[in-house]
């Protein structure tokens, strides 16, 4: 099979296709062959090595050889315990901890996977399984006016976070690059700002921060939350996470704030709930662009130079569109 590999963290040139026999699934795996996977920022962090948690499978190199962990495609053979899936289901799922989207076959746990719904493309199912959870879990305390704050708001997972927040009566402010502000408004934002020329810290308060790129000090996110306010962060570089760890609750303790990181429960659990919603009408799934399994090296380059709104799919073989 046809694969997107690499044996060094680097920018996206390091990458390159090759071919790989076809991996076999353990007794509770799923063999799919991959119709569509979606990028995730998770993948520009394991294509570099940074923040250093992308490093947990290798220190020096790469664990894993193929990124890629938002999939959807069909069932090419299935384990010997496997009860829920056949040979030719459609499915979607996120494979974080095994990675190997980028590829024409990928192995995926039963657990990990849930059947496509009929009426959404291979593509539009792959945008769903890692950004899902981030954006239902990071906005359920979102309400009825409610001030709530996404930093991040146009990328993959922030799109879903500005319209559940708007949808459950927020008033919402999303953060991110002067080139998505426009987007972000589309999707529903009330306010704009341009993190590169604003510090949101400065703005607010807020109830609700969802920060999806952590950059900022525990005592900024403090300064931005009203008193009862909730800060929670889903990603950054590790000292940030850290700070937010240890001195978010001592800092938040005192000053009557919620200042924490955002544990995300993934599966189909969850996604299929977001799944649900885009299917009911209420939530719009954005695909900036489509690119072919060669062209992961530009795919990654689009999304994780920010030129991305929304999502990016690679289409492996021709057939993503397809429902
Ligand atoms: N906590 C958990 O359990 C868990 C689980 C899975 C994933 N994660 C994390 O969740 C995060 C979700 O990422 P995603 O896939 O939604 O990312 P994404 O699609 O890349 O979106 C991130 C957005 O943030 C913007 N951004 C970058 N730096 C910024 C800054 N300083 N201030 C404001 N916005 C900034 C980016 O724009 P630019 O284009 O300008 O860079 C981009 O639009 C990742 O950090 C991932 O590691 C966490």
């Amino acid at each position: 099979m046809r694969a997107v590999v690499y044996d060094a963290y680097g920018p996206p040139d390091v990458l390159r296709v090759e071919e790989m026999p076809k991996p076999a699934p353990g007794p509770d795996q799923v063999l799919v062959e991959v119709a569509a996977a979606s990028v995730n920022l998770s993948d520009w962090e394991g294509l570099h090595g940074t923040p250093a948690y992308a490093r947990f499978g290798g220190l020096f190199r790469p664990g894993r050889r193929v990124l890629g962990s938002d999939i959807a495609g069909w069932v090419d053979a299935v384990g010997s315990e496997v009860t829920r899936f056949r040979p030719g289901d459609a499915v979607y799922g996120d494979i974080l901890t095994l990675m190997g989207g980028f590829a024409e076959y990928a192995v995926a746990p039963e657990s990990a996977l849930a059947h496509k719904p009929a009426s959404l493309t291979f593509a539009e199912a792959s945008t769903l399984p890692q950004a899902g959870p981030i954006a239902l879990q990071g906005t359920a305390a979102a309400d009825l006016g409610r001030r709530v704050l996404v930093n991040g708001g146009g990328g993959g997972s922030g799109s879903f976070a500005i319209q559940l927040a708007k949808q459950a009566g927020a008033h919402v402010t999303a953060v991110d690059n002067a080139g998505k502000l426009d987007y972000m408004r589309s999707l529903g934002a009330d306010e704009v700002i341009d993190y590169r020329t604003e510090d949101y810290t400065r703005t607010g308060p807020y109830d609700l921060i969802l920060d999806l790129v952590a950059r900022r000090s525990v005592f900024a996110y403090c300064r931005a939350l009203a008193r009862g306010g909730r800060y929670l962060c889903v990603g950054g570089p590790v000292p940030r996470v850290l700070a937010v760890l240890i001195g978010g609750a001592v800092v938040g303790g005192l000053s009557g704030r919620r200042i924490g990181l955002l544990l995300v429960r993934p599966g189909p659990r969850y996604f299929e709930q977001l799944a649900d919603r885009c299917l009911a009408g209420e939530i719009d799934i954005h695909i900036d662009r489509t690119f072919p399994l060669d062209e992961v090296p530009e795919a990654l380059a689009v999304h994780g130079e920010g030129h991305a709104l929304g999502k990016v799919v690679i289409d492996i073989a021709g057939r993503a569109r397809e429902a």
